[in-house]
């Protein structure tokens, strides 16, 4: 596959010469020259899902132009390819292949000449075994007793997407409480602790290197703990267990190899949810939620391999993305889940999106002097509209957002819900259009442009304008299932490389973060001499003499 400079092609030029007509474009003026601006700019998945993104500064040609671009920098093909096995995460020489933890077809995938359909179908069962033992109460801890808890101890990839997921699907979980260890700050490990009886409870430690320091530290923490109250190395085997790609790593540390659920190489941290990294969603949710949560998962990915590019929903939302970070030079994108179960969405695809994304070189090994990966950010509504959105609405940022919401709610509650609903379409509605529509003209100093003297109400009014004209996305579910959020996960995963790959750089490693590993790991080794070192800046050496001075 020839990797190609996104702004070398002919379709990036007629882009640009199309962005200086719609730079000044106005959602309102859109709607108003087109009734069926909804039809044309929306689109339905499996009657489940409607994504209607007719509010954006898009007209068809702009579609058009961008869909040329899309087949010019032949995306179709770096789908097949990806499915197909091929090492396209070329900078670790490894496949990219999270859609084979779906393939519910189960038609062979090889890597290496090896159909690793045989392996994910292994650790999938013995998943479904183990998570069956635990939530009937047929696996006993150490002492005799059922598990009442289970503690997933991982941090990024290995921690945010199975916490997300299992506080998605609330509604489906059962008597078993998950915790969620993460950060080295020992703040988190003690606060799980004091909830929990070591004798009912299972440590599941989350680690696709088996490498990593804040998961290797809370896991050796555990392990004195749990050693202090039971006292004997062999409970281990009842309530300590892997989920890795570095068997070795994980024997190493003391784990029965029986208690080891393996995922692979060619899974990345941050699309590991669907693998062995998923446990803990299993145990919460069950297995056949979450064979239902894969059955989502791998409908999308079907739609992504063959819809044609004008009805592909990952490939529309991918183009607009890159319509406004690299010609309106939007330097972030927000997603906004109007649903209080799906609270971590956003902080899960801020990892997906920057960290598959968030690059500067580019496949050539050239650095790009274009704009890459966006800034992901967003709370759940209706929270947002009392934090942040008077920037959006008053502010002088250009910010693209997306609005997810269900139609359906898990509670009983249905005032709340339609108060959520109506606020999820006012949001839309005010940051496409503003308030020029209510009263603002009447008592406004452009309706009475020409007079001078101001008088008191109406010079107020300037503060109460809200220009609208911000793009949104609207996002409806039928019903946050497992299925569904299945396949909105797939979707945001199949957009972000969709952005990768029109960007033309290697979204699937993570270089980036292993200097600031590295560094932490050499200041913890030097700490009681930095504020002597040559090595170290002032400002390292003058922070450390601070943080000495009171830690005595
Ligand atoms: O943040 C860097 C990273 O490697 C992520 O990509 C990964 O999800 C996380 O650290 C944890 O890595 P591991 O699962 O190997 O502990």
């Amino acid at each position: 596959m020839k990797y190609i400079n996104p702004i070398q092609t002919r379709s990036w030029k007629i882009l640009k010469n199309h962005f200086h007509i719609m730079k000044n474009v106005n959602l309102k003026d859109l709607f108003l020259s087109d009734n069926n601006r909804f039809k044309k700019f929306s689109i339905f998945f499996e009657n489940e899902m409607l994504v209607d993104f007719s509010k954006n500064f898009i007209t068809q040609n702009t579609l058009k132009y961008l869909l040329n671009l899309a087949k010019e920098m032949d995306i179709k093909k770096a789908i097949q390819l990806m499915f197909s096995g091929k090492k396209i995460n070329e900078t670790e020489n490894r496949p990219v292949l999270h859609v084979a933890l779906r393939n519910r077809r189960n038609s062979p995938i090889f890597v290496d000449n090896t159909n690793v359909m045989l392996e994910i179908n292994h650790v999938l069962k013995k998943m479904k075994d183990f998570s069956e033992q635990v939530i009937t109460g047929e696996w006993k801890g150490y002492t005799g007793k059922s598990i009442s808890d289970v503690v997933n101890i991982g941090i990024g990839g290995s921690d945010l997407g199975p916490y997300m997921v299992t506080e998605a699907l609330r509604p489906y979980k059962n008597h078993l409480k998950i915790h969620y260890v993460s950060n080295i700050d020992g703040t988190h490990l003690f606060e799980v602790l004091k909830k929990i009886n070591p004798e009912t409870t299972i440590f599941l430690i989350a680690s696709k290197t088996f490498t990593t320091d804040e998961t290797i530290t809370n896991a050796n923490s555990v392990k004195i703990w749990f050693l202090k109250n039971i006292k004997k190395k062999s409970a281990l085997d009842k309530h300590f267990f892997a989920l890795s790609a570095n068997i070795q790593n994980a024997l190493d540390f003391g784990i029965n190899i029986e208690n080891i659920f393996q995922f692979w190489d060619w899974v990345g941290g941050r699309f590991s949810l669907w693998s062995s990294a998923g446990l803990s969603i299993i145990l919460s949710i069950g297995f056949s939620n979450f064979e239902k949560f894969l059955n989502g998962a791998y409908a999308m990915d079907n739609h992504f391999y063959n819809a044609e590019y004008e009805k592909n929903i990952p490939i529309i939302l991918a183009l607009i993305s890159i319509w406004y970070t690299n010609f309106f030079n939007t330097q972030t994108e927000a997603i906004f889940s109007y649903d209080q179960y799906m609270h971590r969405f956003a902080a899960y695809f801020q990892q997906v999106n920057m960290e598959s994304n968030g690059k500067s070189v580019d496949k050539n090994g050239k650095k790009i002097s274009y704009q890459t990966g966006p800034i992901i950010w967003g709370e759940p509504g209706t929270n947002g509209q009392h934090a942040f959105f008077q920037l959006i609405h008053q502010g002088t940022k250009l910010i693209p957002s997306d609005f997810i919401a269900p139609v359906i709610s898990h509670t009983h509650l249905k005032e709340h819900h339609i108060k959520l609903i109506s606020n999820f379409l006012a949001q839309t509605k005010a940051l496409a259009f503003g308030n020029s529509e209510i009263s603002f003209l009447q008592d406004s100093y452009f309706f009475k442009e020409n007079k001078k003297d101001l008088n008191k109400t109406d010079k107020k009014s300037l503060f109460k304008q809200c220009v609208g004209n911000q793009p949104t996305n609207s996002i409806l579910i039928r019903k946050i299932t497992p299925y569904n959020l299945g396949f909105l996960i797939a979707l945001y995963e199949h957009k972000i490389f969709v952005q990768g790959h029109l960007l033309n750089i290697f979204s699937f490693d993570q270089w980036g973060v292993e200097l600031g590993k590295n560094l932490a790991k050499n200041i913890y080794k030097n700490f009681s001499t930095i504020e002597n070192s040559k090595c170290f800046d002032s400002s390292t050496k003058g922070l450390i003499n601070f943080y000495k001075f009171f830690y005595k």
